[in-house]
């Protein structure tokens, strides 16, 4: 049966350039004569009708703001098969033939029990964390990137000024991608990330030990949040090296900021996609940047997919230190 209603959500932590996505998504869905229904704060406003009409008159210009203008949520009741009937029941109550589903694993997770209820859903990925396995890239990845590296060439110079050693732990939830990006860009000493084994002694204290014998006294080390543990770090680092240590946690600045272009494109590429699918009669899809170009996959296969390691960008890392 065609479609003549799709809602619109975003769910689990904000990125910036969801907006973006959304005002794709309402673009192209208003531009094929379709009605869309913005639901507010994730699965939750799905389970409780808490929706909106959006027209294209209503996204104007929101791809210049981070956040999401429909609020996002973790729902809990949503995981239950009570929550999913709930929701499927609305959708039938509302009219509504097909989701557009914003967020991460957590978020496609949901699609696929709402399709499994008859509902044709399709996932746009959107994370800081990029550790999404079946996309090469996730949407809002390069602004929390640039945002970190702005926080830390900051750092930089004052750490340059007293000679100290910063340790900053960026986001990244299980995952090292961001902070092995912003700990290339920002030209770290060492960057720690969940994947790898930690060896302080070869990969901290000897760099650093390295670095004074060519009088460089300052140090930036990066550490991403799954691997914790920062005042035992920074402890560490002065003890083996007497070097003063000071720690930082970039937190939740990370996800806020107008996106960049990359994520304005990005999201706009993946919301017309996503409407695309939809009219093509899919559904359980996910939306995917593959190589250089938008694809869709079956979410369920997307969601058994091995995650992904950049091991390139990790021997790049570890080449340009001291
Ligand atoms: O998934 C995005 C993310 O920002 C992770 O990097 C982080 O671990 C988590 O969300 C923080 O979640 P919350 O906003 O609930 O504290």
């Amino acid at each position: 049966m065609a479609i003549n209603t799709i809602g619109i959500l975003t769910s689990g932590g904000d990125a910036p350039g969801m907006n973006a996505a959304i005002r794709a998504v309402v673009r192209t869905a208003v531009g094929n004569g379709l009605q869309v229904l913005g639901i507010r704060r994730g699965y939750n406003g799905l389970i409780n009708g808490d929706t909106i009409v959006l027209d294209a008159r209503s996204v104007d210009g929101i791809q210049t703001r981070g956040g999401t203008m429909l609020y996002t949520a973790r729902c809990q009741e949503f995981a239950t098969p009570e929550g999913q009937k709930k929701a499927a029941d609305i959708c039938r109550y509302m009219g509504i033939g097909g989701i557009v589903a914003i967020g991460g694993d957590g978020t496609f997770r949901g699609a696929f029990d709402l399709s499994r209820s008859g509902v044709c859903t399709v996932g746009i990925p959107a994370t800081i964390d990029n550790d999404i396995a079946c996309t090469r890239y996730s949407i809002g990845f390069d602004t929390a990137c640039n945002t970190a590296l702005e926080s830390i060439d900051r750092l930089r110079d004052t750490m340059q000024s007293h000679e100290r050693c910063s340790v900053v732990e960026v986001m990244g939830n299980k995952s090292g991608a961001l902070a092995m990006y912003v700990g290339v860009a920002s030209g770290a000493t060492s960057i720690l990330i969940p994947e790898k084994p930690v060896d302080m002694e070869k990969d901290v204290f000897e760099r650093m030990r390295r670095g004074r014998i060519q009088h460089r006294n300052h140090h930036i080390i990066i550490v991403a949040e799954g691997v914790g543990g920062l005042d035992t770090i920074a402890k560490e680092i002065h003890e083996a090296t007497g070097i003063e240590t000071r720690v930082t946690v970039l937190g939740h600045v990370q996800r806020g900021g107008s996106p960049s272009a990359r994520d304005r494109v990005a999201a706009t590429r993946m919301g017309v996609r996503a409407v695309e699918t939809l009219m093509a009669g899919k559904t359980n899809r996910v939306i995917c940047a593959h190589n250089n170009a938008i694809i869709d996959r079956d979410i369920e296969e997307a969601l058994a997919m091995p995650s992904q390691f950049h091991e390139e960008l990790y021997h790049v890392s570890q080449m340009t230190i001291l």
